[in-house]
């Protein structure tokens, strides 16, 4: 089966052809990534310090066709299906009516795109940001109008939590994943803890209460004067610290480390720092620009951050006795969260799966997968009437 994957919930205006083939005796799914684009609007969003939902739906629009262009490119076979775009046009630019600019290219470069024997796509409905979510599912309905094939309605957050089995080229997913896996999503939006207790079938056992692990990370990167997004940042800095092997000057706390359950807290942390950071600014006002404090403060924020998803991680595998744990997401490129959770897991005997780096953030290759395993498991939920929805929960 080929899926045309899309995936347009923030930033990122990203699409991928993904095949798949089930051996018929155990079960198990080999994948193959035949062509995958991933078209990033960060530094657009840059100056603003996040995500512009109307500048993110202005550049969806206009990337997502040329983009599908490129990807066929890539994909580099002969299409030998006709396209029959002006016998369709009018319901196709009823479908796109609040997203003319795609509408506009997709009806000047329909020769680019006959369908190279896509059997569905496979769209990112929530959560995110609903504009930019919007842009992917009109995308989609339109061109599964177009090619006569169904849509699948994807949970951004399941394809976050599948990408810890993927790479760029092939894998595959065994039919008998080693059920219930305890699930970390980090990013800019989430911080869950996810029971999966078979594929399709998750429960949220807990998540934070304010801010995301991720949003943690960009707001203190901003305190520092950081660019957007900026926990990569914070995280070179903190390794250079780490590097130094000198005493850290500074303790934040650890909000909700130690409390019997699943939740996070991450708003009193960024609020500690700011309070540091102003302490030490009347001091000295040019503090700011020190690389060494910013290098302290950085570490001592991936410390605090790591300690507490690897507490709460920690307390949930051994809770629930999974013998697999998962992270993913934006925050999952983290190498020391990575480095930590490992080295914990290892001592419990418990494996830990994480996607490969140009996968932790969002892409449509994981929208694909997680698209085609829903596909597999409840080939009934194609449905027409997709909707975004922006607080989409698993
Ligand atoms: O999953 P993602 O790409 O987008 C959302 O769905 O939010 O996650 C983006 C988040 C941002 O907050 C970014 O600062 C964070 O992931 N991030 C990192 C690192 N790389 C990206 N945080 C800490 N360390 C990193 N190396
Ligand atoms: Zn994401």
């Amino acid at each position: 089966m080929r899926i045309l994957g899309i995936e347009t919930s923030c930033d990122e205006t990203s699409l991928c052809i993904l095949d798949s083939m089930i051996d018929p005796e155990t079960g198990n799914t080999t994948y193959i990534n035949r062509a995958h684009i991933i078209v990033s609007q960060a530094s657009l969003h840059e100056e603003y310090g996040g995500v512009f939902p109307a500048m993110a739906k202005r550049e969806h629009q206009k990337n997502i066709i040329p983009a599908l262009g490129e990807l066929f490119k890539k994909l580099g076979e002969t299409e030998n299906r006709q396209t029959v775009f002006s016998e369709k046009s009018n319901e196709l630019q009823n479908i796109l009516e609040r997203e003319p600019t795609v509408y506009e290219f997709l009806s000047q470069q329909i020769d680019a795109h006959n369908n190279p024997n896509i059997d569905a796509i496979a769209v990112t409905h929530g959560p995110g940001l609903e504009p930019a979510l919007w842009v992917g599912i009109n995308t989609a309905r339109a061109l599964a109008h177009l090619w006569d094939i169904p849509v699948i309605p994807v949970n951004h957050m399941e394809g976050h939590i599948w990408s810890a089995y993927a790479n760029e080229e092939s894998f595959s997913l065994p039919n008998t994943a080693e059920f219930p896996i305890i699930a970390l999503l980090v990013s800019g939006g989430h911080t869950e803890l996810v029971l999966v207790k078979d594929f399709c079938d998750y429960e949220i056992i807990g998540q934070t209460k304010d801010d995301a692990s991720g949003e943690a990370f960009d707001k203190i990167a901003r305190l520092l004067g950081l660019p957007y997004p900026g926990g990569v940042h914070i995280s070179q800095l903190a390794k250079i610290a780490r590097g130094n092997g000198q005493p850290n000057p500074f303790t934040f706390p650890r909000p909700m480390m130690h409390t019997p359950d699943f939740l996070f807290s991450f708003s009193g942390l960024k609020t500690a720092v700011r309070y540091t950071i102003d302490k030490e600014v009347i001091k000295d006002s040019n503090i700011l620009s020190s690389e060494i404090f910013q290098q302290h403060i950085a570490r001592e924020t991936e410390d605090a951050i790591v300690d507490v998803l690897t507490a709460k991680t920690i307390r949930a595998v051994d809770q629930y006795q999974t013998r697999t744990c998962i992270i993913a997401g934006g925050v999952s490129a983290n190498a020391h969260l990575r480095t930590v959770l490992k080295n914990k897991l290892e001592t419990m005997h418990v494996t830990l799966l994480v996607p490969p780096l140009s996968l932790t953030g969002d892409n449509a290759l994981m929208i694909a997968l997680a698209g085609h395993i829903q596909y597999k498991k409840h080939p009934d939920t194609v449905v027409d009437d997709i909707r975004a929805v922006g607080s989409l929960s698993l």
